[in-house]
């Protein structure tokens, strides 16, 4: 079942509140992406996640929450976590907390780990949870190691009747998930670039982002392996296109071998990173939908949102033998 969001927003609500209370994994837009939602509090309903979306079981879960108060109940917050929680939430920023042993998520959300990454979403999402009164475990609505979902149509084609409800928000507004984050030792480790630039991380708390350290137990597997992957070969920084590939630029400079490649996609007229985020994902599926079997797509800036579509774009070509299923 569908449910518009925009025309029917209280019912939206009271089916999505009454599917998730029945233990049912619920579609739900957010500002990143679409999430594949489950009560992130009852093991067997976040079970049903991993298996409709063939998730390795290793693999844990960001919990999705309405609020500080809730988010209390299962996390610490050290004092940078506080203040970044403070100014970018709700927001696409997830923090990577110790969790509070006296109040422990199942192991299935958390992988058994003594962190868990923890998220406030902006808007539907947010009232949602609200309603529902219990945090929400939601990975990206997609099958492990594809493109994530940036509308409701994109979760429909990937996963049809295997998901009973999906509550259609209309297009995403940000267009790739949530930057991941974590606070060690008051230092900041970057898991993963995404919404949230990095540079308005580092202004608020006045230290600079780093790598991850390299005894991380989890690290987030797109950091690794081939993922956000379209079904065509994906070549990165092109400056030309051959006959055989379609080819993704950004902005109306035209490309060598423009006029005799297959197809070409633009992902912003006026070289806009903001609408280069929100086309990404849906433009990387349209090249599957159009039955391409070759991408080349041009350089794409690196600052502020740009280090998250880099990052993607540059797992979206890593050989396909490290696809993590
Ligand atoms: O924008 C987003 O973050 C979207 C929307 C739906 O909120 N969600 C999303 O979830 O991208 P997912 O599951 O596709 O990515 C979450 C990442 C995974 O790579 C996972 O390994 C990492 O977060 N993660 C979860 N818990 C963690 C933990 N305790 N420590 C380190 N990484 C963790
Ligand atoms: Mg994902």
């Amino acid at each position: 079942m569908f449910v518009d969001v925009a025309a029917e927003p209280e019912k939206a609500i009271a089916v999505g509140v009454a599917a998730l209370r029945a233990g049912s994994v619920v579609a739900i837009p957010t500002e990143t992406v679409y999430g594949l939602s489950a009560d992130a509090t009852n093991q067997s309903a976040v079970d049903r996640i991993f298996q409709v979306k063939r998730r390795p079981g290793h693999n844990p879960l960001i919990c999705h929450c309405s609020d500080l108060a809730m988010v209390n109940r299962y996390a610490t917050l050290d004092p940078i976590s506080r203040k970044l929680a403070e100014q970018f939430w709700p927001g696409p920023l997830t923090l990577v907390l110790d969790a509070n042993p006296a109040n422990r998520l199942p192991e299935r959300t958390t992988a058994g780990l003594a962190t868990v990454a923890i998220r406030i979403p902006v808007g539907f999402s947010g009232d949602l949870i609200r309603s529902f009164g219990r945090p929400l475990a939601a990975p990206s609505a997609n099958l492990s190691g594809r493109v994530s979902a940036t509308t409701a149509q994109h979760v429909e084609r990937e996963f049809g009747d295997d998901i009973p409800l999906t509550l259609d928000g209309g297009p995403t507004r940000i267009g790739v998930e949530s930057t991941i984050l974590m606070v060690r030792g008051g230092k900041l480790e970057l898991l993963r670039p995404g919404g949230l630039p990095i540079e308005d991380i580092e202004r608020s708390v006045g230290l600079r982002v780093a790598a991850p350290r390299s005894d991380m137990k989890i690290v987030a597997p797109g950091m690794l392996t081939s993922h956000y992957a379209p079904r065509a070969s994906v070549r990165l920084n092109a400056i030309h296109v051959e006959p055989h590939e379609a080819l993704i630029k950004c902005g109306s400079v035209s490309v060598r071998g423009e006029a005799t490649c297959q197809r070409v996609y633009d992902l912003s007229p006026d070289g806009d990173l903001s609408e280069v985020a929100a086309r990404l994902y849906s433009t990387l599926k349209q090249t599957d939908e159009d039955g391409m079997t070759a991408v080349a797509i041009v350089p794409i800036r690196n600052d502020g949102i740009g280090l998250a579509l880099n990052d993607r774009i540059a797992r979206a070509a890593a050989p396909r033998d490290l696809m993590p299923e």
